[in-house]
């Protein structure tokens, strides 16, 4: 079984994946390591791509894995199920404040989540909808069981986010 999980930072894919992969016994594909490994990422944080799905290409060969990392909604790997981890905005910025992320990472960060960045941009890197999980006031063994029921009953769809609302209540003016 070839498993993605991908995801905004600080909705809890490492820790999710770990388990997941654990109680699966597949191995977990980290793409941070990766990264991180093979010195993919410039002065400003940008990673190259191309680069990157060259590193990750040893994948192709592999029946079974998780792979987890917010790059993996860029490159397309190879999958039977795409993952989307989504967490309330307010719950993130509490873990992202955590980080002592600079204010405009962080802004950037809540904002990538509630425009559903992940989610959009993981259904045009693999050509179908991915399955999001709203992880947001479940504990991370919740996450993990529901990823595994879902991966057995073949679903195709899983929860529906939408934080449009807290989209708008942060763009209010005077907020
Ligand atoms: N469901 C959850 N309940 C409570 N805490 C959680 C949950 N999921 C993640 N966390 C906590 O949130 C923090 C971020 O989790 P994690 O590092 O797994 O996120 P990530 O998506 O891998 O982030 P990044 O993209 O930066 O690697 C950790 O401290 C983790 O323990
Ligand atoms: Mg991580």
């Amino acid at each position: 079984m070839r498993i993605i999980i991908t995801g905004s930072p600080g909705t809890g894919k490492t820790i999710i994946a770990e388990k997941l992969s654990k109680q699966l016994g597949i191995p977990l594909i980290d793409i941070k390591k990766v990264v991180n490994k093979r010195k993919l990422a410039g002065k400003r944080h940008e990673v190259d791509l191309k680069r990157l799905a060259s590193a990750l290409s040893f994948l192709k060969s592999k029946k079974d894995f998780v792979a987890e990392g917010h790059l993996a909604c860029e490159v397309r790997l190879p999958a039977d199920f795409v993952f989307v981890l989504r967490t309330n905005p307010k719950t993130l910025k509490k873990r992202l404040a955590k980080r002592r992320y600079a204010k405009r990472k962080l802004e950037e960060n809540l904002m990538a989540e509630m425009l559903d960045y992940c989610t959009q941009r993981s259904e045009k890197t693999y050509r179908k909808k991915p399955l999001e999980l709203d992880t947001s006031g479940l504990t991370v063994a919740a996450c993990v069981s529901k990823i595994i029921k879902a991966i057995k009953q073949k679903k195709k769809r899983l929860d529906s986010v939408d934080y449009s609302g807290e989209l708008r209540a942060y763009l209010r003016p005077g907020r």
